[in-house]
């Protein structure tokens, strides 16, 4: 079992704590890393572009961990598993895995071509690398007996349909990705590995940016908040769960949307 808090103190604290996320070089993923350095942890950024890893990790290093970067397709399963190994060895146990890489398309089904190059794409990273991740890294995880936690980003198209982008890929490997959570969270409970989702909405990224000013302001009007999500918002609640105070939490699915799914 995975002790209680007793106090407050240090209840959202990472410290000392192994991080490994995939993706973790832009976007959400590095906001995901930069707070959970500035929680303590130590992060492993995995992912395929060296140059924004390298550049991620120049922007942790003032927190004064260990940060280290490791090519990963998570496409691929054999290199994932034999990753397992190499990061274990050179930057240590993970203590908390972050499946945050993920690739979207817009794109109407029979608008694809016949190899349905869109769907498998999509699938394959967004559904299929969460699930590659969580085979190679939870075994690890299982063989060290630490417990853990698992969090894998998904999104709120998960549980509505885009109506003026058609992107039946993604939405269907995030609610995919989103019930693989809950079977997870029952089959990796008696490791005391956690398992948990985050779907972020409309958050304020480099791709946020080519929205055009018509569907941007609509969108805002939309949600009862007003506003799309910072970046640092995705990573404060990727803390929470990862923090000894959500000890008792499993399973879960915080959509993080500014109430968007509830209006639009
Ligand atoms: N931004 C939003 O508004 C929003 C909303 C809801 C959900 N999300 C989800 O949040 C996650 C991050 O999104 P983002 O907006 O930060 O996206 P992004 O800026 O496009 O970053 C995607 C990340 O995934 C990595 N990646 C893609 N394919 C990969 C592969 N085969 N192997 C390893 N890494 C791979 C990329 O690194 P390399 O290219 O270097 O490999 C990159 O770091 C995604 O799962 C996305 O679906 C985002």
């Amino acid at each position: 079992m995975i002790p209680p808090i007793k106090n407050m103190q240090d209840a959202f604290s990472l410290k000392g704590k192994n991080a490994v996320i995939t993706g973790g070089n832009r976007g959400l993923g590095l906001a995901i890393a930069s707070a959970m350095a500035q929680s303590g942890a130590n992060v492993a950024i995995l992912c395929r572009d060296r140059a924004k890893a390298a550049e991620a990790l120049a922007e942790l290093e003032p927190y004064g961990g260990k940060y280290m970067s490791f090519d990963c397709d998570v496409t691929d399963l054999k290199s994932v598993i034999a990753l397992a190994d190499q990061v274990t060895e050179e930057f240590g146990p993970t203590d908390i895995l972050v499946n945050n890489a993920g690739v979207s398309c817009v794109n109407e089904l029979l608008d694809m071509d016949e190899e349905l190059s869109d769907w498998y794409k999509v699938l394959n990273t967004d559904l299929n690398g969460t699930v590659h991740m969580t085979y190679a890294f939870g075994k690890k995880m299982r063989d060290a007996g630490n417990g853990g936690c698992i969090i894998n980003t998904t999104s709120n198209a998960a549980f509505i349909v885009n109506k003026t982008q058609a992107m039946s890929p993604y939405s269907s490997a995030k609610a995919a990705a989103n019930h693989f959570t809950h079977c997870m969270a029952v089959e990796l409970g008696k490791y005391n590995i956690r398992v948990n989702a985050i779907a972020p909405g409309f958050t304020n990224t480099e791709l946020s940016k080519w929205i055009p000013k018509d569907q941007f302001d609509y969108i805002n009007n939309q949600m009862p908040l007003g506003r799309f999500g910072e970046p640092i918002e995705i990573g404060a609640l990727a803390v929470y769960l990862a923090s000894p105070a959500a000890a008792q939490i499993t399973g879960t699915v915080t959509v993080i949307d500014g109430g968007y799914i509830l209006s639009c």
